[in-house]
């Protein structure tokens, strides 16, 4: 490195333990940017001329020399002010002439001075100094071996922090004893404090002053150093990650394409748009479409947003937004099919047909919306669907029963996860065919709550002033309803909100009498169930008296269901009889009946039986299965004038309880009741089958007679049904449901009911011929006739009539029965 080195002895000269020989005036060599400490080696660099100088001289003599700090580095020829006051004794150990006249010098810091007074400043300065003594105090032994401790520890920790300072320092700061050379030897290691401070170190004499700061400067640094190696260690974690994405992603892609499944994403894009031209969308709708496609192309297929997207944009392309299926109409073949599917119904099928007539000369009317009413398994369901296979339409059923939450018929918002369509939009799809035949089952058991209102939803589906333009939460664009024919179908009219009811057509279905089941069940249920057991015809039949046996003692319904199981219970058994090994011919009987299914569930005696005793007069009443027979029993006890009412009565049939007992009490003595009964008893009314909820005025006749005859003691007819609000004038008035409650009165084997004056044109309108042939109606306008035609006779000892000669009281009755 250098051409002229000079090696220079130093035998002359130590520092630290043993005294130093000090001139009271010695050359000064100013330092910029550094300080040199006491025992401790230093590089440096001479360049200014007088310095140049300075140590030519000095070799010459002594090489001891002084060094002090610039205290602003940018001075050329620093003066006395110019310089910090304490510096350091420093002997030349080596020296280095460079080409260019500048020299290399390693020196030694020998021990502190202070600048007394500059004596030249040509050619160089030069300056009286003296020796800075370190201060030692004796009792900070103890405090100064701890904080030298201190300082060794955090020092170490700085060493292994530092990319700068080599580990080497640890083990010489280790084996310095004493504590001010501890301290001078590392301030002048830290490479990162400044100037100043390290001037500061050098001129605080006291020891363990100078201690003390410098642990606050280890401190600070580690502070400095750990939260560097902390932003270090998180940016480098961040590349990290980042780095390692991007070469999985590349990776991936190297692996898909070695696989041949190239570049997916692009295929299904274009997929997706091909089929966006192709479903024949609406002009908007198709622009929401491409701009959702365009949205998709623009990001990672793996991005949690894609799949979503994806799924939005699969479903706008799987609607039938074009496609429907041709519609001849031929009134004949319809009519036909209908027929051939369903006995009976004619006024439902009649309304079909008219329907379709007017379709067929104005094609651009609005479907109506028609909804079947009655009560179950009288065909509802069952007739849709083969009007949906007469017009040759698709078909899609949809069950609102239970539906709470309108998200469920109109969809959820697509920010909403896992989102989807509501039920109207995702039966389209499944139907294929935006004119399909659309059932909305059991419409009167929608719910509501919390969440929302499906019925207000369906509001809009069903109005067909509107729902060519119906909105789904999660599509948000239109879709065109106004080709769907919707059917929708419930037991009872009343739960089904006023407006709904309002933009429906209804039909009522009523249920089935006797000889119409035994069609049904001839006609379809038979085969049907024969069919569906693997069996045929050949093999197995039923005698018409077989299946009357089974509709009147196995079933009591209005509807066939509960027929068709038990024909299809006779099925199961006679299947098994032939797997067992038996191939003769099954012929239903009704010993074969009863020998298959056991005794009869149901017997016409029961009625006869229960009204023997004083008290039991039976009803007639309105569920959503059905009309259905009641009793009702009345008992009076010692007490003191209350009333009680049992079998989960409703509010409205509590009452008319009530007035009944009050019109009784006004005319107790016509019927030789002692008017003042009622202040030492209690009567109670309690009305069987307490586990159904029971309500409507129209048991109040019953009620009445019920408690007449307690009163009395005479019996009530138990051959007689009756039926009728009434008033507490002792007026009867007309009720719901007429053909429903004479059909229920027949399915127990009553021929005889009491109706109400007022009900005398449901009587004639509703009933079929062959449900008032047997019957005999007594339509009554009074409580008074109520009691006269029901009561038995006052005398015991006569033998009780069960079977009266036909009385005639209204005009519908026939003249016999
Ligand atoms: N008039 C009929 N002719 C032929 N089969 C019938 C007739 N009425 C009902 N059925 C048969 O009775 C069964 C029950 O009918 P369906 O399921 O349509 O009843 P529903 O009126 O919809 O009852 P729910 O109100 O309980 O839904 C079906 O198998 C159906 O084919
Ligand atoms: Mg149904």
């Amino acid at each position: 490195m250098s051409e002229h080195a000079e090696d220079l002895k130093s035998d002359d000269i130590t520092g630290g333990d043993r005294p130093l020989a000090l001139p009271a005036e010695l050359p000064i060599l100013p330092l910029r940017d550094t300080v040199l400490f006491p025992n401790s080696f230093m590089p440096l660099a001479v360049a200014r001329e007088s310095s140049v100088r300075l140590i030519d001289d000095a070799i010459a003599d002594g090489k001891l020399i002084a060094v002090f700090a610039q205290r602003d580095a940018a001075v050329e020829e620093p003066e006395q002010s110019d310089l910090y006051p304490v510096g350091t004794a420093t002997h030349i150990h080596k020296m280095f002439k460079l080409p260019d006249g500048s020299l290399r010098l390693i020196v030694q810091g020998l021990a502190r001075l202070t600048l007394e007074q500059l004596t030249a400043t040509k050619p160089y300065l030069r300056a009286r100094v003296r020796a800075a003594d370190e201060d030692t105090n004796d009792a900070d032994r103890l405090e100064i071996d701890a904080l030298a401790r201190n300082i060794k520890t955090n020092f170490q920790q700085v060493v292994s922090l530092s990319p700068l300072l080599s580990d080497d320092l640890q083990t010489l700061a280790t084996n310095i004893t004493e504590a001010g050379r501890l301290a001078d030897f590392i301030a002048s290691s830290l490479t990162t404090i400044s100037t100043a401070v390290k001037q500061e170190v050098l001129e605080t004499l006291d020891v363990r002053a100078r201690m003390d700061s410098l642990n606050r400067i280890l401190i600070k640094e580690l502070e400095v150093l750990e939260l560097g190696s902390k932003i270090q260690s998180q940016v480098q974690s961040e590349v990290g990650k980042n780095q390692r994405e991007y070469f999985l992603r590349e990776q991936m892609k190297a692996i898909q394409k070695e696989l041949g499944e190239g570049d997916d994403q692009t295929k299904e894009i274009e997929e997706l748009a091909d089929k966006i031209e192709a479903v024949g969308m609406p002009d908007s709708v198709k622009k929401e479409a491409l701009r959702e496609l365009d949205r998709l192309s623009k990001m990672p297929a793996a991005a949690a947003e894609y799949t979503v997207s994806r799924t939005y944009l699969d479903w706008l392309v799987t609607l039938p937004w074009a496609k429907r299926t041709d519609e001849v109409i031929d009134l004949p073949h319809t009519k036909s099919v209908l027929d051939a599917d369903h006995s009976g119904l004619e006024k439902a099928k009649d309304r079909i047909l008219e329907y379709l007539a007017v379709r067929k000369l104005n094609p651009a009317v609005k479907g109506p919306i028609l909804c079947f009413v009655g009560p179950p398994g009288v065909g509802k369901t069952s007739l849709a669907r083969s009007i949906a296979e007469s017009l040759g339409r698709k078909f899609v059923r949809v069950s609102l029963g239970g539906m709470r939450d309108e998200a469920e018929i109109r969809g959820h918002r697509r920010t909403y996860i896992g989102a989807l369509p509501g039920q109207i939009i995702q039966g389209l799809r499944r139907a294929e065919s935006k004119n399909p035949v659309f059932i909305l089952d059991e419409i009167d058991k929608l719910g509501s709550d919390f969440r929302g209102d499906p019925s207000s939803a369906l509001l809009e589906v069903l109005d067909p002033e509107q729902n060519n333009t119906f909105r789904d939460h999660y599509l948000d664009v239109p879709f065109d309803l106004s080709e769907v024919l919707f059917i929708t179908t419930a037991n009872v009219l009343d739960p089904v909100p006023p407006p709904l009811r309002d933009r429906m057509e209804v039909l009522e279905i009523a249920g089935y009498t006797e000889e119409e089941k035994l069609q049904i069940a001839t006609d379809h249920l038979v085969e049907k169930q024969v069919r569906n057991h693997g069996l045929t015809s050949e093999q197995m039949q039923f005698t018409p008296e077989a299946l009357r046996q089974v509709i009147r003692g196995y079933t009591r319904e209005a509807g066939v269901r509960n027929l068709e199981r038990e024909i299809g219970a006779l099925c199961r058994k006679a299947a098994r009889q032939r797997a067992e090994g038996n191939e003769d011919i099954v012929v239903v009987t009704p010993e074969v009946v009863v020998q298959m299914l056991g005794a009869p569930k149901f017997l016409d005696e029961e009625m006869e039986e229960r009204t023997k005793e004083p008290g039991v007069a039976i009803g007639l009443a309105w569920t959503a299965a059905g009309g259905e027979v009641l009793f009702i029993e009345a008992s009076r006890m010692a007490g003191t004038g209350s009333l009680t009412l049992t079998g989960q009565l409703g509010d409205v049939m509590k009452e008319s309880a009530r007035a009944a007992l009050s019109w009784l009490r006004t005319h107790a003595r016509e019927y030789n009741i002692d008017p003042d009964f009622f202040k030492s008893a209690e009567m109670h009314i309690h009305v069987p089958s307490g586990a159904i909820p029971k309500d409507g005025p129209s048991a109040g006749v019953t009620m009445t007679a019920a408690m007449a005859s307690q009163l009395t003691g005479r019996p009530v007819r138990g051959d007689l049904a009756m039926t009728g609000e009434i008033t507490l004038s002792g007026r009867v008035l007309p009720v719901g449901g007429i053909k429903e409650k004479v059909l229920a009165a027949r399915r127990v084997g009553i021929h005889e009911v009491i109706l109400p004056k007022q009900n005398g044109k449901n009587v004639n309108e509703d009933l079929t011929p062959e449900l008032r042939k047997d019957l005999v109606v007594h339509l009554v306008s009074s409580i008074d006739e109520v009691l006269a035609l029901a009561l038995q006779p006052v005398s015991t000892d006569v033998p009780r009539q069960t079977k009266k000669p036909a009385r005639q009281t209204g005009h519908a009755s026939p003249p016999s029965r």
